[in-house]
């Protein structure tokens, strides 16, 4: 995902500030650069950075033990592995960490890969163990939202943050909508709780994810409502913190309009930075994003 791209222009911006006298950038050689450009990821991107000089500000440590939970292909902890930090992948499936580790190797940065489910965090990396864990696009396809979202919280130290990118369950029917699937988005809509904002409703319920277990048990990825991961979160004990959109528009608007004139790609990605923090935007959103703090 996080090496997808639409539209052209320049290499974006670092990700952040390289460690001093951490692989990559201080010594010649390079660091990985993440595409600024990309109107689908710069959101997710963006908050991350922020969080990070949050969390280094805070821990008063440069190098932030960083562990991405379904971390795949490590298109996400590779970089921030250049930058210095100390980042463990923790995936079930070895031909991901098996890419993660060849990415991290052609910018000579030490990625730490374990092959094991989310659910096994506290043991892996131990309690308190983490001060930023990412979790994207994987509570999709964990047995229980719950439970991985407890073994996170366990493994955060006091402060520390947790980034959330999950799909959303509104977006897929609007999706399935305009490209004439009428009867699937009648089917998805179906599934959506119309439960109070933030309420998650009790385990087991047929509510509890938002008609979500019916699709993982049919074999497919799982959506939620912004409502239903604000609660997982705060289930486990996590303290939410801001919300955004990501792929408001990036994924509604025809590539030949992004690519018609050589403005249109930069002015869409102004456009979705500018959705993304607006909350009437977020459930239309492919994917939202949602910190959380413990
Ligand atoms: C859509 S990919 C997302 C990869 C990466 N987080 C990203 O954003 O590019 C979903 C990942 O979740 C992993 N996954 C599936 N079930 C998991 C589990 N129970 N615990 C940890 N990871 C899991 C898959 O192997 C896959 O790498």
């Amino acid at each position: 995902m996080a090496g997808d791209r639409r539209g052209g222009g320049a290499p974006g911006a670092q990700f952040g500030r390289p460690i001093k006298g951490a692989p990559g950038g201080q010594d010649g050689r390079p660091v990985r650069r993440w595409k600024d450009d990309d109107p689908r990821t710069a959101v997710v991107r963006d908050v991350l950075r922020a969080v990070i000089s949050g969390l280094v500000a805070e821990t008063g440590r440069p190098r932030l033990d960083i562990v991405d939970a379904g971390g795949g292909t490590g298109g996400f902890a590779v970089p921030l592995a250049g930058l210095g930090h100390t980042v463990t992948v923790i995936d079930p499936s070895p031909d991901s960490l098996a890419a993660a580790q060849r990415r991290a190797a052609e910018i000579a940065v030490p990625l730490r890969a374990i092959q094991g489910d989310v659910a096994d965090l506290p043991g892996v990396i131990g309690e308190q163990g983490a001060d930023l864990i990412l979790c994207h696009s994987v509570l999709e396809y964990v047995d229980v939202p719950a439970a991985a979202m407890a073994a996170i919280s366990r493994v955060l130290r006091p402060g520390g943050a947790v980034s959330v990118l999950a799909a959303s369950a509104v977006a897929a029917v609007v999706h399935r909508a305009l490209a004439g699937r009428f009867e699937e988005a009648t089917r998805l809509l179906g599934g959506i709780s119309t439960g109070q904002a933030g309420s998650l409703p009790a385990a087991g319920s047929p509510d509890s994810l938002d008609g979500a277990a019916d699709e993982h048990t049919a074999g497919r990825p799982r959506r939620f409502t912004l409502a239903a991961v604000v609660g997982l979160i705060e289930a486990a004990g996590l303290r939410p913190g801001a919300a955004h959109g990501v792929r408001v528009f990036a994924d509604l608007v025809p590539g030949i309009f992004a690519d018609a004139d050589p403005g249109a790609a930069e002015a869409l990605l102004a456009l979705e930075r500018a959705a993304s923090a607006h909350p009437a935007f977020h459930d239309l959103a492919t994917q939202f994003h949602v910190l959380g703090y413990r």
